[in-house]
């Protein structure tokens, strides 16, 4: 990315709107081309930033959310209720019935909201999707989040949950299943996952005759990177199992993609503010932290340039942040130029379970720009003690 960088203000995060533009053309393009009834549901929950949750509204994409607080976000932003699609494990019964009554798409995750069904008006016919739970490691193993612990969203296939759970809602006459919720998280994202999760829909459509309106795979796919699967080929190998039981004529394909449109475009810059050497180390601290771009603290290395810095290299550099946390170590640079105060760095495709899961610690949120034909544009300008005291009691 061409930046003048010392026209930032660092720390900051800049999204590249052109790659962002380009990840999701890609992927309506590769529906269309396989599958030409679909719908993408923007994850909330993945980057939720104002900006770009207004950007997949007008990239013709739902709102995909799993809270009121989300849900609500949606309405706020200008998403009408019948262009979201309200999933999670916690909903709360007022929003519930009138997302249904309203149009939202819904997906049933618990026993309560089951029984909740039964207070919707019994003049009319309402439409709700289930969540699946299976085994996913008996297609895919070592592949899932949970492993062998099983996943804990929706209701399990193995032990006719999911069995009963339709049984009851199939009671209800005003009720209509008109479709099922089949995301898994997984530590792959690889097509095996998407064939199983396929599959597994036309097995639960045999087995329990169900004329379903729309399938939807959930998201946890991979983007924007050329060594990974394309959205095509994850939106074939859909449609080749799908074919066996479902067609476009028929039932819609949702998908609901939230790091694989985000993850690429979005870079996070830091600046180098001092050096410090120990018998030990040698300390680069910058002005970023980990927490804004590994809050979850498990990443090893990223995707880096280094701007700014000396011509001779280093054998070890431990580059941290501006938190008091011993652990703010964001990464460990082995045989790279050296970088002084004054030097950048620029982390790449961090777009994806960062900027939503920032703590307000020690300093409050940076500043977010867009970058668009070289020009950088404010979209959240950075948090001040203002912000951060709204509405509290002094
Ligand atoms: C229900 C649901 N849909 C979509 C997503 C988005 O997943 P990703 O950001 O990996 O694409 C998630 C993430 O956990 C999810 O739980």
């Amino acid at each position: 990315m061409k930046v003048d960088y010392n026209n930032l203000i660092t720390p900051c995060f800049v999204i590249n709107k052109k790659e962002l533009q380009a990840n999701i053309n890609s992927l309506h393009i590769a529906l269309a081309n396989n599958w030409n009834n679909y719908m993408i549901g923007y994850s909330f929950k993945t980057n939720s930033l104002p900006w770009l949750v207004n950007f997949y509204k007008e990239n013709n994409c739902y709102a995909e959310v799993v809270s009121e607080s989300e849900y609500n976000l949606a309405l706020t932003l200008g998403y009408t209720k019948d262009k979201i699609i309200y999933n999670g494990p916690i909903k709360y019964k007022d929003l519930f019935l009138d997302a249904i009554i309203e149009g939202s798409i819904v997906n049933l995750d618990s026993q309560r909201e089951i029984r909740w069904l039964e207070e919707l008006p019994k003049d009319k016919k309402y439409k709700v999707g289930v969540r699946v739970n299976y085994d996913i490691e008996a297609d895919c193993p070592g592949e899932s989040t949970c492993g062998m612990d099983g996943g804990r969203f929706g209701f399990n296939l193995e032990n006719n949950s999911l069995a009963q759970a339709l049984e009851k809602i199939e009671k209800l006459e005003n009720i209509q299943i008109s479709g099922l919720h089949m995301h898994i998280s997984s530590k792959t994202r690889s097509l095996n996952i998407y064939r199983s999760i396929a599959n597994k829909v036309c097995e639960i459509k045999r087995q329990f005759g169900l004329e379903l309106e729309y399938i939807d795979v959930g998201g946890g796919f991979f983007g924007g990177l050329s060594t990974k699967p394309s959205y095509d080929e994850y939106v074939r190998i859909i449609k080749d199992e799908l074919e066996m039981e479902f067609s476009p004529e028929e039932t819609t394909l949702i998908l609901e993609p939230g790091a694989s449109v985000v993850g690429s475009p979005i870079d996070y810059i830091c600046r180098v503010m001092d050096v410090k050497e120990t018998n030990l180390n040698r300390f680069v601290i910058t002005n970023g932290s980990r927490t804004h771009i590994d809050p979850l603290m498990h990443k090893a290395n990223y995707f880096s340039n280094l701007i700014e810095v000396k011509e001779n290299v280093i054998d070890k550099q431990v580059v941290c942040g501006f938190t008091c946390m011993e652990n703010d170590r964001i990464m460990t640079l082995n045989d790279e130029k050296e970088l002084k105060e004054g030097s950048y760095i620029e982390f790449n495709k961090v777009g994806a379970y960062t900027m939503c899961l920032s703590p307000l610690f020690i300093e409050y949120f940076p500043t977010v720009y867009v970058k668009e034909n070289n020009l950088l544009e404010v979209v959240r300008e950075k948090w001040s003690p203002i912000e951060y005291i709204q509405k509290c009691k002094r």
